[in-house]
């Protein structure tokens, strides 16, 4: 079905009158952009044959567009059903730009996942979203997509602000904001956070910046020298809630609202929603829209183990680990400083590369590791808990915890990451005496199986390759059937 929509066309699409099926209305409206929500969606009946002109440089009509796109391999692994139980439908069924669309797909996002599918439609319509979903389901997309859908480039000011609660996560999502937004010719997008040089970020807010990612103190601080502004700013968004409203937090989140526009949309993502986050909802949403998609364990499709071992033998244990499984890319997580930069030191003697990473490390010096190791540099990294908050690196299919720690939440965040957007992954607990009861209490707790290590593991169970056919074999039906 072909939609129709009115909106304020930016600068870079302003002409186009057909896209793919989908009529755009070009409005000279100059209200609110973003709150007056502009999308009349009316039913034209039928799908518009492709029309042949071109509409901008190297962007044609029709389905012509997608031949040109520039798609990452795809992406073979097996699937949970937090990010395949969707309801079918498809990216171009939001009546996006053109060229946002482009992003998404060279991102190589095939589909909207289950959180993507529940906010963009919501998220587009102008309301405010209260979602609870873990990272690596889409979380991300499910707010950067309608955010820069409705980024108005010919206006020069700051309309975008999403808040974070650590400077790996600012980095992270204002790298994915850059490619998806890479054929939106000319959406800035600026990460700011403490820990990093101010001048240079004052003098980065003398240019244009359209979207802002932010850890909560620097963007106050910018607020108030009067060198960020944020008064027309109307949607902002909370990556981890939870955290950004905890008792460190919440005083400047608050005061950062009382700048935006009174009629702001607030998006909300938190796995977990505490008192605080209640608190918060009760006062700041109007009405919002609610999104549960965590009744899911947050272990699904994570295989666990322990090794019984002493102190002294888990570096045996572990290069036994790296001699015997097919590791893409491993984290190992030591429960000190010290104890980082030492294991660090013996996987390097073993012959293994390793980079770690821990608390005590220069900012800067920190971020680049970060940077240096999601784009594969090295195969492994040690680090401690610092580094556990909405990190998402699909590479990595096993996690070591070289020291177990004392509580279910650390668990939970250390070993979630192996099933990053949904894939499967191991989990290796190296167990020590002293470790035991604590490791029966954190499985009542998340009421998970960790089981005792076999002497050898399935790698169906977490090598992407071992999974492959099956999918082939899926999509070969899909595509009998049309
Ligand atoms: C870290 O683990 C080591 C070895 O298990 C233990 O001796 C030490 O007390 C632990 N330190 C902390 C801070 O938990
Ligand atoms: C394995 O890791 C590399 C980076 O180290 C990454 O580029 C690649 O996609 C990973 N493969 C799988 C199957 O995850
Ligand atoms: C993802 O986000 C949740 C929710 O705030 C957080 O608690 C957790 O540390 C993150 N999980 C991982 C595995 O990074």
């Amino acid at each position: 079905m072909a939609t129709a929509k009115m909106e304020n066309v930016g600068a870079v699409v302003m002409g186009i009158s057909k896209q793919n099926g989908q009529l755009r209305g070009l409005s000279s409206q100059s209200g609110p952009t973003i709150q007056s929500n502009p999308f009349a969606r009316v039913s034209t009946g039928g799908q518009k044959p492709a029309a042949d002109s071109q509409e901008g440089p190297g962007i044609r009509f029709g389905e012509d567009w997608k031949k040109s796109l520039q798609l990452p391999p795809k992406d073979k692994r097996v699937k949970t059903s937090d990010v395949t139980a969707t309801k079918g439908n498809e990216f171009e069924d939001y009546c996006l730009k053109r060229e946002l669309l482009m992003g998404i797909f060279e991102m190589g996002w095939e589909k909207p996942s289950p959180v993507q599918e529940e906010s963009i439609p919501i998220a587009l319509s102008g309301r405010d979203i209260l979602a609870r979903a873990k990272n690596g389901t889409g979380k991300s997309g499910a707010y950067l997509i309608p955010m820069l859908e409705r980024i108005d480039l010919k206006k020069d000011y700051i309309q975008a602000l999403v808040m974070v609660p650590t400077r790996e996560l600012a980095l992270q999502v204002s790298q994915i904001s850059i490619q998806l937004s890479k054929h939106l010719g000319g959406v800035k997008v600026m990460a700011t956070t403490g820990g990093t040089n101010l001048r240079d970020d004052i003098m980065r807010l003398d240019e244009i910046v359209h979207v802002v990612i932010a850890t909560p103190g620097r963007i106050l601080d910018l607020i108030k020298k009067g060198v960020a502004k944020v008064g027309k700013v109307q949607i902002m968004i909370m990556d981890e809630a939870d955290k950004l409203l905890s008792q460190d937090f919440v005083v400047l989140i608050e005061d950062i609202i009382s700048f935006l526009d009174k009629n702001r949309q607030i998006l909300l993502y938190s796995a977990t929603f505490p008192i605080s986050v209640q608190k918060f909802m009760a006062k700041h949403l109007r009405k919002p829209y609610e999104i549960n998609l965590m009744e899911e364990l947050t272990l699904k499709g994570i295989t666990q183990y322990y090794a019984y071992v002493t102190e002294r033998q888990k570096v045996h244990c572990l290069n036994t680990l790296f001699s015997r499984l097919q590791i893409n890319q491993s984290i190992i997580f030591c429960n000190s400083t010290q104890r980082v930069e030492l294991l660090a030191k013996k996987i390097t003697q073993l012959g293994y590369s390793c980079f770690y990473i821990h608390a005590k490390m220069m900012q800067e010096y920190r971020n680049r590791v970060f940077h240096d190791f999601r784009n594969g540099l090295c195969r492994n990294l040690v680090c401690t808990d610092l580094f556990t908050r909405g990190i998402d690196i699909q590479a990595v299919n096993v996690v070591i915890n070289f020291d177990f720690p004392r509580n279910a939440e650390t668990y939970l965040h250390r070993i979630g990451r192996s099933g990053r957007f949904g894939h499967l992954g191991l989990a290796i607990n190296l167990i020590t005496a002293e470790d035991r009861f604590n490791l029966k209490a954190i499985e009542d707790q998340l009421v998970t199986d960790i089981k005792p290590i076999p002497s050898s593991i399935d790698k169906s169970l977490y090598v992407a390759e071992f999974h492959s056919n099956n999918d082939e074999v899926e999509e070969h039906e899909t595509q009998e059937n049309p």
